[in-house]
Formats: C-alpha cells, sequence, structure tokens
C-alpha cells in the first residue's frame, strides 16, 4: 500500500514539470515562423526537382545552360517580384563562379560548417530595416552522376557539396 503511495506520488511529480514543459515547447513555437518554414520545405522540393528535371532531360552536354544557371535565373525574377531571395552557394573549395556562389555572410559560414558536418538543414530568423525574415540553408548533395560532368571535383562525394540559401518574410 505504502509502495503504491510513493508510486503515485512520483508519478505526479514527474508529470506535472513534463506537461508544464509541453505546454512552453508548444507555446514557443512562432506560428508565423512554422508557417514559413513549411513555406520554404516546399520550394525547396520544388526547386530541387525542377533543376534535377531539367539537368535529367536536358543537360546533357557540358556546353548547355546548366541546372544551376536556369534556377538562378528563376531566382531573380522571383527576387524582383518581392517573394524571396534564394542564392546558390557552393561549399566545396572549387567553384565555377566563386564570385557569385561562395558563402558571403556570416549566416552562409555557419550553414557551410554545419551541413559539411552532416547537418540537412541551417536556420534563423533575422529582422532587417523592421521586417521579420526566415533564413534556411538546405543542403544540395551529389545526386545525380550527370552534375560530374561539369564538376570533376564532387566525384565521389557523398555529402553536402551546395546549399540552397532562402530568405523568406515571415508569413503573419
Ligand atoms: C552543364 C554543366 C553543369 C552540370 C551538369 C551541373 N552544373 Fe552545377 N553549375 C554549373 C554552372 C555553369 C554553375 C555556375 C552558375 C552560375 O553561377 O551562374 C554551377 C554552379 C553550381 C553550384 C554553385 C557553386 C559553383 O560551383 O559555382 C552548385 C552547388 C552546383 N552547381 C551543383 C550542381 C549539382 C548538384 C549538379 C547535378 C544535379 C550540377 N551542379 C550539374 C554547371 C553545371
Amino acid at each position: 500500500m505504502m509502495k503504491r503511495t510513493y508510486l503515485f506520488a512520483w508519478l505526479v511529480l514527474v508529470s506535472i514539470p513534463l506537461a508544464l514543459m509541453h505546454e512552453v515547447s508548444t507555446a514557443a513555437e512562432d506560428p508565423e515562423v512554422t508557417r514559413t518554414r513549411q513555406h520554404v520545405e516546399m520550394l525547396d522540393v520544388l526547386y530541387k526537382t525542377a533543376i534535377v528535371l531539367i539537368t535529367d532531360k536536358y543537360v546533357t552536354d557540358p556546353s548547355i545552360f546548366s541546372g544551376a544557371s536556369a534556377a538562378k535565373a528563376i531566382f531573380d525574377t522571383m527576387n524582383e517580384h518581392g517573394y524571396h531571395e534564394v542564392r546558390l552557394v557552393g561549399l566545396t573549395d572549387t567553384l565555377i563562379s566563386p564570385g557569385l556562389n561562395k558563402p558571403k555572410d556570416a549566416f552562409e559560414e555557419q550553414a557551410k560548417q554545419k551541413l559539411l558536418s552532416g547537418e540537412s538543414t541551417h536556420e534563423e530568423v533575422v529582422t532587417l530595416e523592421g521586417k521579420r525574415y526566415l533564413r534556411k540553408a538546405t543542403a544540395v548533395p551529389v545526386v545525380m552522376e550527370r552534375c560530374v560532368m561539369c564538376h570533376a571535383n564532387f566525384k565521389g562525394n557523398e555529402g553536402a557539396i551546395g546549399t540552397l540559401v532562402y530568405t523568406v518574410p515571415l508569413i503573419e
């Protein structure tokens, strides 16, 4: 009988803080950040599918306009329309366009370290000129043999060789 009372007291003591922690952790996640993260996940699937599809079906020769170049043209258009910013950033030592595609700020440098150490994403919420944005970097691995046709240094690399870096206004 005594044992049961102890067990009950222990269960109550453990479950109250757990319940409180649950409340705090669900309350801590800003719904605007959650919504924007889901939006970025959708964009990431869309852009990566398009790049792989273009590379697979059309880019049969190194002289052909690359999937990366096509994607960057689309990123520019989306940015001009004020929707969001996306950058293709290279994480290896040899880049085709180092001037444009190397990490350009502290966030992209941190993303590089994190993705190279095996994480699949890196994110932070920033305020720029009074407006909040989600910045999120997602890994780009060597998804197909065709990539090596133009990037000889990708051969045998099984980790992230690049990242798509999104800067998206929080969805209110
Ligand atoms: C036809 C040649 C070609 C193929 C095939 C190709 N790329 Fe590229 N890639 C380029 C060019 C050209 C750029 C630079 C584009 C720019 O900055 O305007 C580039 C840029 C990149 C970058 C940015 C870093 C850098 O080197 O400037 C990454 C990352 C990248 N490509 C990944 C891939 C992946 C992954 C694949 C396979 C799905 C792939 N590429 C296939 C030509 C190619």
